[in-house]
This record gives structure tokens, sequence and C-alpha cells, in this order.
């Protein structure tokens, strides 16, 4: 995969921007970048606050080769991609399902991963966010986010975390395209996780609530969960809050 990066200053949101480009028939590689999202998003409808040079604000086109079952792994590939580039630098990263990086159990970066229909195939739009600086939080998240120049006591620039991160994306792009792809990217998350088991949790399901220990991720990138009543739960949707082991 090739990389053409556009730089913005300011843009309502660099997926909303990659997905526009890929309808127009954009090819695989394709990065938008920005140093402000005005209408940053997150996942489950949240808005991602992406204050001016507090974080590296970027999405770039995939155009996958593999069957769409394993399309959730693409957040797991992006997650890793994560994890491997902030351990470069020497923090103790961990990752929790879906698509959280977290340092110190506090969040350090999201992903957010959309497909869309395009005149080329589908393609699956990744955006990622990278908290570099430690201001411009809104309240609600002061407690539970952290930041790179927090946990590092050094600001690195959004341009070489985008260099380290990407080139740690395309070389995972590459294996998750091979036919052992996906159960490789599966052991990768699942070696790099705290997460993958034996973390209590509560699911919030279309159901409801559901309160059990994580089992480890399907071959699709689901989550395996065991419920207390010893009944094992796949969680496919919706979203997980994990709770302190008793
Ligand atoms: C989450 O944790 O809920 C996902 C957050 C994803 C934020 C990134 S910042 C770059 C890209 N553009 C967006 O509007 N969102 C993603």
């Amino acid at each position: 995969m090739q990389l053409t990066i556009l730089r913005y200053d300011t843009i309502d949101s660099t997926n909303t921007e990659a997905l526009r480009q890929a309808r127009l028939g954009a090819a695989e590689g394709l990065v938008i970048l920005a140093a402000e999202q005005t209408g940053g998003r997150g996942r489950l409808g949240r808005t991602w606050v992406s204050t001016k040079d507090a974080g590296l604000y970027f999405s770039v086109i995939l155009r996958p080769r593999f069957e769409i079952q394993y399309f959730p792994l693409i957040t797991l590939m992006a997650g890793v991609s994560v994890h491997e580039a902030i351990e470069g630098f020497g923090l103790n990263p961990d990752l929790k399902w879906v698509n959280d990086v977290l340092v110190g159990g506090k969040k350090i970066s999201g992903i957010l991963a959309e497909a869309t229909e395009t005149p080329s195939g589908t393609a699956v739009i990744v955006g990622i966010g990278v908290n570099l600086r430690s201001f411009g939080y809104p309240p609600e998240i002061v407690g539970t986010a952290t930041s790179i120049e927090h946990e590092l006591g050094t600001v690195l620039d959004a341009e070489a975390v985008l260099e380290h991160l990407t080139k740690r994306m395309i070389k995972n792009w590459n294996t998750l395209n091979l036919s052992d792809g996906p159960e490789q990217i599966r052991q990768n998350w699942t070696n790099r996780s705290s997460y993958a088991y034996g973390k209590r949790v509560v699911a919030v399901t279309d159901e409801g609530k559901v309160n059990g220990t994580t089992n480890g991720i399907e071959s699709d990138g689901a989550l395996r969960i065991t419920l207390d009543d010893g009944t094992i739960r796949v969680i496919r949707a919706g979203d997980v809050e994990m709770v302190r082991a008793a």
C-alpha cells in the first residue's frame, strides 16, 4: 500500500472526508490528516473532541480483499498498529476490545472504522485519534484520558507519530490480507491485550446489560464472554465496560 497524505489545518472530520473521497473513487492508501477537527466523531455516535494540535487526527482509506465476515478485524488490526507504535515510544500500552488503546488504564487513542460502498467496491475508512498533548479535554473525560505528553514527559510531533503508526499499519494490513492473516491479527491482538481473557465485564448489548468474564476473541474479531451462569455469549455489537475483579 502506497500512502498519499492530504493535510488540512481544520476539517469537520477526517473520517467524513475520507468517506467522501472513497466514494469519489480515491485509491487505497489515501490519508486525510488534520491539525484540528470541528466535528470529530467517535464510536456509537459519540463526539471526539479534537482541539488544534492536541492530538493526531487522521483517516486512511482501505480496500479489503478478504471476506466481509472478517471486516471487524480491521479495527483490531488498527489497534495492534497503534499499540506497536506507542510501545515503540517506550510506553506500555494495553488494548481493550474493541477499539481502545490504553496506557495506565486510561485511554490514549481511539479508532473508528466505517465501511462504504464505492464505484470500485467496498472501502473501509480507518480513523485514528491519538492524544498527543494534555490540553483541550472535555471535562467528562479528564479522569479517563491520557496523552503521550503526560505518559512520556515529552511532546511528540504529530507527523512523527503518524509516520511510525502508518509503517506498522502497512505491515499489519498486508498481513491481514494473507490467507492466514485474520488468524495472525487475532493472535497478535490477543497477545497485546490484558482484556482478552479473564476480565470481569459488563457488556452493553441490544438486549441490555450482561455480566461475565472475557474468554478470548472469535476468528472474526468478536469478543467471547462467559456469563456468570456459565453460558458463553459472543458480542459483536454494542459496547463493553470493564469492571474490576472482585
Ligand atoms: C472512539 O474511541 O470512539 C473512536 C474515536 C476515533 C477518533 C478519530 S480522530 C480521526 C478520525 N476522524 C474522526 O472523526 N474520528 C476519527
